[in-house]
């Protein structure tokens, strides 16, 4: 007989109401759109604790009909903490707080096609992205599908998660900057860090799961084939398993603020050969990921 009981979960009801504002949830456990917050403006102590209160609560939040130049974008991400300089700044002119995420009929690529979390090479990976769209693809379409890393870990049954919990992977910049992107390596090579498979989410204390398709080589210590049969299984389980995702459909001038460190993400391509436009600012993290 399989272990099915894990399969469903009492869902644990996530605050809507804030001092400031409300939210409107996308899914009961992941992403909720902000109502009534103008990101241009100079937020208040309070309205800056009930951003944070609420990403943690709901990992992935969107604000919509925003107005802001890239000094206000970076000015509402430095509340955070301080700004990330991408490791593929290297090759690309202007801001170097800023990556531009930028799809055309002529693009060889689009940025973020697969399910990835933000610069896991690091040491220390960024610990939220703010992606600011402001042209959306004539078609529709467009749209980012985000994973809860949490839910993710937890649908997975005992056995598992205790075998999960010793082990550490590899995660290697040159899998999609070189292999998908074909960018040049900078001198001294792209990051390559390793980081357990199970983490603990520095904030909440929450378990996590940990590898993602775009950066996780392998499994250290392990022989190639166990470590590709470990890996192929979790990213199917992340991959194929919809109730895990949310799915955040961009209208121009919004910005979507994720939580890095428990969520992963997709930028679905299926508007060729119309165009979006948008600019992503990361945050440096604070400590390495740790079981
Ligand atoms: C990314 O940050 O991976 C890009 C996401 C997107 O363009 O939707």
């Amino acid at each position: 007989m399989f272990n099915t009981s894990e399969d469903q979960q009492e869902i644990q009801e996530i605050p809507t109401m804030y001092r400031t504002f409300e939210v409107e949830s996308i899914t009961p456990h992941i992403g909720a759109v902000v109502r009534d917050i103008d990101l241009s403006q100079n937020l208040t102590n309070e309205q800056l604790q009930d951003v944070f209160d609420a990403w943690y609560d709901w990992k992935v939040l969107v604000f919509r009909d925003q107005h802001l130049d890239r000094d206000q974008h970076k000015a509402f991400a430095r509340h955070f903490g301080s700004l990330h300089v991408h490791p593929m700044q290297h090759g690309m002119r202007g801001d170097p707080e800023i990556l531009k995420v930028k799809t055309t009929g002529d693009s060889p690529y689009t940025a973020g096609d697969g399910w990835h979390t933000d610069v896991t090479c690091d040491e220390i990976p960024p610990l939220g992205s703010m992606l600011y769209i402001t042209e959306t693809p004539q078609s529709g379409g467009g749209d980012t599908l985000f994973a809860d890393m949490y839910l993710a870990y937890e649908l997975l049954s005992s056995p598992i998660k205790d075998f999960l919990g010793e082990l550490h992977a590899v995660h290697d910049g040159k899998i999609p900057y070189v292999g998908s992107y074909k960018s040049k390596e900078p001198e001294g090579g792209y990051p390559r860090n390793t980081h357990p498979v199970v983490v603990k989410h520095p904030a909440t204390g929450k378990k996590v799961l940990y590898v993602n398709s775009g950066f996780t080589s392998h499994i250290r210590g392990m022989k190639r084939q166990e470590s590709a049969a470990i890996l192929e299984m979790l990213f199917e389980h992340i991959h194929s398993t919809p109730r895990l995702w949310c799915n955040v459909q961009w209208e121009p001038n919004t910005l979507t603020f994720w939580d890095n460190r428990c969520t992963q993400h997709h930028a679905v391509w299926d508007y060729y050969p119309h165009s979006r436009y948008g600019e992503r600012v990361s945050i440096v993290g604070t400590e390495r990921p740790a079981a």
